[in-house]
């Protein structure tokens, strides 16, 4: 009886103590890019993924884990092996707004690998859920489609930075950051909207804290097309396969 009393006792105080160990971060920045500016800025291009063409979107680049005190990441809370098995039922959505231009050419797992590693592990959430949790946001800000319904398409004009914010923010009622990168002629671009999310209950809320990112006042926004990302998967291919650019505009 005594034991079972003290069990039942301990039982709950892990109860009590154990949501303190598995929330250890404040908040998520859902990090978000553009294809078109990053196979603009960058020497190697960009390149196919093994598992064929990502989304003509806002890819998802990364989903950290932040402290708002410190306004440091969180990273590498624990040691939890990565497991693509636990992912693969998520395989065709995480190859197509998940997935890795970086080239060479490869199949995306090793960016999730190291994704779940540094941040994954630091969300109290299963691998499933840190993905899907990833995919969700991304569905729910819908950037694109907030941008193009204020006239912000990518069409290699110049729009002001404030109503790129402005546009977002109305879309999903807080203001984003935005990261811009080095484009064509030495001009700024639109590169990356970050956005923030609270942990406690899931809401998008503005940035606690604010890294200083340099744009202009006007921005490019670089148009994509699925020509931009390089094949080197078939690059040691004979001649004859290689496909020609035909579908260039
Ligand atoms: C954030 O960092 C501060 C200072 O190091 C620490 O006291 C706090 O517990 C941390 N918050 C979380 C959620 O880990
Ligand atoms: C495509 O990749 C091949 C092989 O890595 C490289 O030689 C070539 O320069 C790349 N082309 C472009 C347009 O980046």
């Amino acid at each position: 009886m005594g034991l079972c009393v003290s069990f039942a006792f301990l039982l709950a105080l892990m109860l009590i103590i154990s949501p303190c160990l598995v929330k250890s971060f404040d908040y998520f920045s859902l990090i978000l890019m553009w294809p078109g500016a990053y196979c603009e800025q960058t020497n190697a291009g960009c390149c196919l993924p093994t598992t064929g063409e990502p989304a003509g979107d806002f890819l998802i680049k990364d989903l950290i884990t932040y402290n708002s005190t410190t306004g440091d990441s969180i990273t590498k809370c624990q040691n939890i092996n990565f497991d693509y098995n636990q992912i693969s039922g998520l395989s065709h959505d995480l190859e197509t707004y998940w997935a890795n231009i970086k080239c060479p050419s490869n199949n995306g797992r090793s960016n999730w690998k190291s994704k779940w590693k540094s941040y994954g592990v630091c969300s109290g959430l299963s691998q499933t859920d840190y993905f899907k949790t990833g995919l969700n946001l991304l569905q729910k800000a819908d950037i694109a489609f907030h941008l193009v319904k204020k006239g912000i398409h990518p069409d290699y004009n110049l729009y002001k930075l404030a109503d790129i914010k402005s546009a977002i923010a109305e879309g999903i009622g807080a203001e984003p950051l935005i990261r811009c990168s080095k484009g064509p002629f030495n001009k700024f671009q639109l590169f990356e909207v970050h956005i923030c999310i609270d942990s406690d209950d899931s809401k998008i809320i503005e940035c606690p804290v604010k890294p200083k990112f340099t744009c202009t006042d006007e921005i490019l926004f670089h148009p994509y097309r699925s020509w931009m990302l390089n094949d080197t998967t078939k690059a040691f291919e004979t001649n004859s396969n290689i496909r020609l650019p035909i579908d260039m505009e």
